[in-house]
């Protein structure tokens, strides 16, 4: 089954095509970042026009100019969370197309298709592991806006373990990364080259590892944000190594709360997703602590961490849910336990 999928949830206009959940056959991804820089953080208004522009020039690129829809069984489409303006975009375009194609439309929770980025095929696949990821799972959800811990005894079938009570990693990542001057927007990534910079942490076990010994799988990151100014003002410290103690308070307690599920759930298997999940301390030491308890492990590559349609194509797949076109609406606060 060849899925269309479409992702527009924010700054990025995307579109795939999946086969069977699992295959790539297409990915066109373009961005709007770079008018968000200017404003050091998205604004709406701007975002959902900027949608408006991407949207037909991707659609045409990802099908290769067939605008037939022959080799397309069902469209899946981003219904949230996401900003209104922006969601409506893809949500208007996949709504045109399975009317004028005659196809089925699946409406995709885009948190989920955060975690079906683990069920694309990889092009370099590891022998060891088993292909498509076995459940139980526990997966850990971290990305700009989200930070969750969710069970999952099949497809569909998701327990919420915990989450975040306030800052989501993603932004714990980011509002640091602007508050040491290194980026005003989306630092998380400059902020972990920033700290791998640093060769001697003289600041080890200086910031706080929130809620890391509470019994629940919760997080808390805005105190960790907090501590580093209070730090940044006392001490000012050299940028590095602030960077490089904050990157390990934030990754220990992930890494610890996750395993700590992962054991009391008996998971098989553990999947890490969204954008965060591009960070290389989080996928070393993820990865090194699945192997001790001998669970399988995967983490999707970078291209697929950050917001693409092509794990929306995936989650439609497994999760299929055909609608009317009238039943599908943008939801811009859906949670990841929501049903549409
Ligand atoms: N290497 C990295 N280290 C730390 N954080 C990173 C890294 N790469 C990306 N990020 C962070 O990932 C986040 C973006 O992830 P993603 O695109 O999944 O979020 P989003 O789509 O904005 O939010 P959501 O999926 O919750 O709606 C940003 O906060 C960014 O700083
Ligand atoms: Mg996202």
């Amino acid at each position: 089954m060849n899925i269309l999928a479409i992702e527009s949830s924010c700054d990025e206009t995307a579109c795939a095509i999946v086969k069977d959940g699992i295959e790539c056959l297409s990915n066109v991804v373009a961005s709007s970042k770079d008018f968000h820089e200017k404003t050091g953080g998205v604004v709406p208004e701007v975002a959902a026009r900027k949608q408006m522009e991407f949207i037909v020039p991707v659609l045409n690129e990802v099908l290769q100019g067939d605008r037939s829809g022959k080799n397309i069984d069902a469209i899946a489409v981003t219904t949230g969370p996401g900003l209104a303006g922006s969601l409506l975009v893809g949500i208007y375009a996949a709504k045109t197309l399975s009317f004028m194609w005659n196809k089925p439309i699946v409406p995709v929770n885009h948190l989920v298709g955060h975690i079906y980025a683990n069920f694309i095929k990889k092009i370099d696949m590891n022998e060891i592991q088993p292909f498509l990821p076995e459940f139980p799972a526990v997966a850990l959800l971290v990305s700009g806006g989200h930070t969750d811990l969710i069970y999952i005894k099949n497809h569909g079938e998701y327990v919420y373990l915990g989450g975040t009570l306030d800052d989501a990693a993603g932004e714990a990542f980011d509002k640091t990364a602007r508050l040491l001057g290194i980026s005003k927007y989306l630092g998380g990534v400059l902020l972990s080259k920033k700290a791998s910079e640093c060769e001697n942490n003289l600041l080890k076990g200086r910031l706080p590892r929130p809620m890391i010994n509470e019994d629940n799988y919760d997080f808390s990151f805005s105190g960790l944000k907090t501590a580093v100014k209070r730090m940044v003002e006392m001490e000012n410290p050299p940028v590095d190594t602030v960077a490089c103690e904050f990157e390990n308070a934030v990754v220990d307690v992930l890494v610890y709360k996750t395993m700590r599920a992962v054991n009391k759930y008996n998971a098989r298997t553990l999947l890490l997703g969204g954008g965060v999940s591009a960070n290389n301390q989080l996928r070393n030491r993820i990865l090194l602590e699945s192997k001790k308890r001998g669970i399988s492990c995967f983490i999707p590559p970078v291209s697929l961490c950050t917001d693409n349609a092509v794990y929306i194509g995936s989650a439609a797949f497994f999760n299929y849910t055909e609608k009317n076109i009238d039943e599908i609406n943008a939801n811009p606060s859906l949670g990841i336990m929501d049903k549409f």
